[in-house]
């Protein structure tokens, strides 16, 4: 069988993307990174997406005249590549509606919270102000509202005595990455199904998925 063709896109420092990465390199996977795209040029993750072997695509979001136009070069990239399944890992531009819609439930996010708690922007510190005791971080299917759209799943960490921003994020960044190729397999081997609003899982993606948890620190 194909394996799902996965469009990675960031803007930063791409360890989303190495943990996918490392993951599908396994020829026992059923899915495959078939481009990182990234609207920044220096974006680390599109060196080692290159370094990889992996197509890479640089779109300056500031060579169009709107929000528009570069949604539409994003989704003429994407889909000329064969992409089925969208990865946004630390992609720092928001999508527009038509975008978002084109790729209903084909459209995937990480944030490092634990939703619907602390959307936006420094969800590590806004989760150490209000003296969480948990936190972790969630992989949801995009609607056009930001941090917000079906739940597919979430790792949970401690946060602990004396952690700061830094510390309670490395904790977090380790969950995201055990936890989106955990999601991204499990979608392409046909265990995690949307209906509507909810995910659903199959036992085996229920079990598969509570093994990313890291609640003893
Ligand atoms: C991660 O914390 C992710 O949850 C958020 O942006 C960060 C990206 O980090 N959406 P990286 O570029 O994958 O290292």
């Amino acid at each position: 069988m194909a394996r799902l063709k996965l469009g990675v896109l960031i803007s930063g420092r791409g360890s989303n993307l190495e943990a996918l990465i490392r993951a599908f390199e396994a020829p026992q996977t059923q899915a495959e990174i078939a481009i990182v795209a990234s609207n920044v040029e220096t974006a680390a993750g599109l060196e080692l997406g290159r370094r990889h072997g992996i197509a890479t695509a640089f779109i300056d979001h500031r060579a169009y005249a709107d929000r528009a136009s570069f949604d539409a070069r994003l989704d003429e990239v994407l889909s000329s590549t064969g992409v089925e399944l969208v990865c946004l890992a630390g992609f720092m531009r928001l999508l527009g509606d038509h975008f978002v819609e084109a790729w209903r439930d084909r459209l995937l996010n990480i944030h490092p919270s634990l939703l619907p708690a602390f959307k936006g922007r420094h969800p590590q510190r806004q989760a150490l102000d209000a003296g969480a005791r948990i936190s972790g971080c969630t992989v949801h299917y995009v609607r056009p509202a930001m941090d917000a759209g079906p739940i597919v799943a979430q790792a949970a960490v401690p946060v602990l005595a004396g952690d700061d921003e830094a510390s309670l994020s490395r904790r977090i960044l380790a969950a995201e990455h055990r936890l989106y190729p955990t999601v991204v397999e499990l979608i392409a081997q046909g265990q995690i199904e949307v209906i509507g609003e909810r995910v659903e899982l199959t036992p085996e993606a229920r079990r598969k998925l509570s093994g990313c948890n890291g609640l003893q620190g």
